[in-house]
């Protein structure tokens, strides 16, 4: 095995060479410096791909332009315009944001990582980030495509979410800039990494003869691109199971609103349970006798850290359905289903049983 060859000082001018020629450049977030509009496309870019983020980002910044326009709306007006993103923290976290930046920041955004990291669903990384891009800071970031590339180059071992490990990370990060050129592009080093790390430095299959950092990488000189990042080790991952009760009456359906903590957080979807007895106690409350033949195909919903087998059943009432909705339920017209937030398998059930026969506008949203 060769011994370490990474190098410190060149390694951020080599990243932003690369990016001017090979990188990312007309993406619709890149040569602004509005925070708002920056801040908006990290908080969607993160866990989520640059192909799916560019249609959610154009909706929704014609819808909230600005941060006060934000601010000043209800956090349901928000969420359909992220549901399908996932990880709707990030959603209620913008959300609140954006009324933190207007009650306390005078509608501006803070214009340093320091300040940046205190605002609600701003970490470290993208903190920085959002400063590199829009105020030249000289800070480093860390997410996971360029925890794959310092891992890697610098020949980390050890799982990134270790704590030690992501110490290290971050030293390292903070050296590279430190030992970097006074006039580094910190718009374009930060970028670059970013890039390198999806377009090259992949989990999978790196691309390393095209790499402009090949010759100074510790993995490629080892040939241990396949074993760093050290994987996580494996757990089993758990399979959930809930009851989903599609009631229509009228042409409504009734939705209920998901608590803020837990998954689909804010979202509207079916009333859920968790077997098929809590199913028919509620059922028989509400006047419902329940059937066989009334339960749909199965669908499996992967979450990052579960499994969900869901069993739907769809009960279409022609007599009214005496008994009151709870308090965080509510009838939905079919034809406005298109414009409620979502979870994608609530959708998916939507379109399945309605799409064709109601031409529901998803695209509105
Ligand atoms: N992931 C997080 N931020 C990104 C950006 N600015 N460009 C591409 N991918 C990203």
């Amino acid at each position: 095995m060769s011994t370490q060859k990474s190098d410190i000082s060149s390694f951020a001018q080599t990243v932003v060479d690369w990016q001017r020629e090979h990188g990312r450049q007309h993406l619709p977030w890149q040569h602004h410096t509005d925070p708002y509009k920056v801040w908006l496309s990290e908080i969607m870019l993160q866990q989520t791909q640059v192909s799916t983020v560019l249609g959610y980002y154009e909706r929704f910044l014609a819808r909230f332009p600005t941060v006060k326009s934000l601010a000043e709306a209800e956090q349901d007006e928000v969420m359909p315009y992220w549901a399908g993103l996932g990880y709707y923290a990030r959603a209620r976290n913008l959300h609140r944001c954006a009324q933190v930046v207007c009650s306390n920041f005078d509608g501006s955004f803070p214009d340093s990582s320091q300040l940046l990291a205190t605002l609600p669903g701003i970490g470290p990384s993208t903190a920085a980030a959002i400063a590199a891009f829009c105020f030249g800071e000289r800070s480093p970031i860390m997410d996971g495509n360029v925890r794959r590339v310092f891992t890697r180059y610098f020949g980390v071992y050890g799982h990134p979410q270790k704590r030690a490990v992501d110490l290290e990370l971050w030293a390292l990060a903070s050296q590279v800039v430190d030992s970097s050129p006074a006039d580094l592009n910190m718009a374009a080093y930060t970028q670059g990494q970013m890039d390198l790390g999806s377009m090259l430095c992949t989990r999978g299959k790196p691309d390393c003869l095209k790499c402009p950092l090949k010759n100074t990488c510790f993995a490629y000189a080892n040939q241990l691109t396949h074993e760093l990042p050290t994987p996580k080790p494996k757990t089993v991952q758990p399979q959930r199971y809930c009851e989903m009760l599609i009631l229509e009456s009228n042409g409504a359906i009734l939705l209920e609103q998901r608590p803020d903590s837990g998954i689909w957080g804010g979202l509207w979807a079916f009333p859920q349970y968790e077997n098929s007895d809590e199913l028919y106690r509620a059922c028989v409350a509400m006047g419902i006798q329940l059937t066989p033949e009334q339960k749909m195909s199965a669908l499996l919903h992967v979450f990052s850290h579960f499994k969900l087998h869901i069993n739907p059943w769809h009960v279409k009432q022609s007599a009214p359905i005496l008994a009151e909705p709870q308090a965080n339920q509510e009838w939905v017209a079919i034809t406005d289903l298109g414009s409620v937030g979502l979870p994608s398998p609530v959708k998916k059930i939507v379109e399945g049983l309605y799409g064709e026969q109601q031409q529901l506008e998803w695209a509105e949203v």
